[in-house]
């Protein structure tokens, strides 16, 4: 279904309509499919899905148009108030011509309407749809960052505490994960099977993991949804660690009212058989030790300090480098590491996380690069 907006003047002069498409719809689909075609094949995939199908969430694509042709897009998947804007875009022969910006204003004015509490939004740092979000009044969830979101002060978030449901991975608590994963409660290791660390949305990482789960693939993710707001407030997720074979990394991370449900959670994962199973936990999230400790891991290992960089694209699938990552290697094979913190760092952590261990050298190079610093603890199992 089409609703018109309002309408417009582009800085050329040319008068363009804006609109918003609520999805599916069978009439837009194609063209905003085609328009927005130069993106990843998860992205069109996820266009497919929203605008041919029910998902069960609510779906917006905000346009501005003139003579049947697109000009710019903004697209909002929301549940109860809280969502995710993704697809803005304006081809770049038109950007700079005032299209976006105007849309952007009508779709935040649309999301009050609606009652709308709480999105969030990724881009790169300093990058012009940055620079357009935090002139609209969104706000980074770290200095430096990409990770923007749009809070109603009207709304209390986390929600009040309710009654909880543990269930799988869908398209609703997708759309209200944000709130959870950009919230600056500890510890800064969120879920380190998707590579997920830091305050930042989860957008990306459960979208891989829902069209993984959705195509056949193995149920990964286990949620944690508050029944009276529909938010996620708890996440479990397991994968095989990307440079241990047969070692089974988890994860587990809650809001803090609902730690005493985390163990719960732990167990609604179907785990696979594996040889070991690690997780990491944080000085500062006792709870999530404990939890870990109450399934039978032990902690074998801390460091402190460690910087988690945000900045930079996940190391997620790098193979290890280097004689030291070899030396590694043999020592968690013998199982006697022989220096305890090389070993663990190397075996472990830049493997595992989304972390560079040499931040502090980059700082002059990257000025705007900002490292945050975890006291991590590794348990096993
Ligand atoms: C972001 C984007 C949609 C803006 O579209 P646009 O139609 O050119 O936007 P507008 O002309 O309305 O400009 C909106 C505001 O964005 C900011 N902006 C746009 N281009 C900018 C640039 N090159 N540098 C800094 N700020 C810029 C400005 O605040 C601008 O307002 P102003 O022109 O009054 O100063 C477009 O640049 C784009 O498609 N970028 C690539 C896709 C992307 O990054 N999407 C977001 C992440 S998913």
């Amino acid at each position: 279904m089409y609703r018109k907006l309002s309408e417009f003047e582009l800085k050329s002069g040319q008068r363009v309509e804006a609109g918003v498409v609520i999805a599916p719809d069978a009439d837009w689909s194609e063209r905003l499919k085609d328009f927005l075609s130069w993106q990843d094949d998860i992205w069109n995939w996820q266009n497919s899905i929203f605008l041919e199908s029910q998902t069960g969430i609510e779906v917006y694509y905000y346009v501005a148009h003139a003579d049947g042709q697109v000009v710019s897009t903004i697209m909002s998947a929301e549940c109860n108030g809280i969502g995710l804007r993704g697809h803005i875009w304006t081809p770049p022969e038109l950007r700079r011509n005032g299209a976006c910006a105007p849309l952007h204003g009508l779709q935040l004015k649309d999301f009050h309407s609606r009652g709308g509490k709480f999105f969030a939004a990724y881009t790169d740092f300093n990058s012009a749809a940055w620079h357009m979000y935090t002139r609209a009044g969104l706000r980074p969830s770290e200095p430096f960052g990409g990770h923007v979101s749009f809070e109603n002060p009207d709304a209390e978030l986390p929600s009040p505490h309710a009654e909880t449901v543990i269930e799988a991975l869908n398209w609703q608590n997708w759309a209200t994960s944000a709130p959870l994963f950009m919230g600056r409660q500890a510890p800064l290791v969120r879920c380190a099977p998707l590579g997920l660390v830091g305050r930042r949305t989860s957008e990306y990482e459960l979208l891989l993991e829902l069209r993984n789960q959705l195509e056949g693939g193995a149920e990964r993710v286990r949620v944690m949804r508050n029944l009276a707001s529909q938010e996620v407030v708890g996440l479990a997720a397991w994968g095989w660690h990307p440079g241990l074979r047969d070692v089974c990394l988890l994860d587990v991370y809650c809001f803090p009212d609902y730690w005493d449900q985390a163990g719960a959670l732990l167990d609604a994962l179907e785990l696979p058989s594996a040889h070991r199973y690690i997780a990491y936990s944080e000085h500062n999230c006792p709870e999530k030790s404990r939890c870990l400790e109450a399934r039978g891991f032990s902690s074998s290992g801390s460091w402190r300090r460690y910087p988690v960089d945000l900045c930079r694209p996940p190391t997620w699938h790098l193979p290890a480098s280097g004689s030291r990552s070899m030396l590694a290697r043999l020592a968690w094979r013998i199982g006697h590491p022989v220096d305890h913190a090389v070993a663990w760092f190397w075996r472990h952590a830049t493997h595992a996380l989304n972390v560079d261990a040499r931040v502090p050298a980059r700082w002059p190079r990257f000025p705007h690069t900002r490292a945050l610093f975890a006291d991590l603890e590794l348990y096993e199992r």
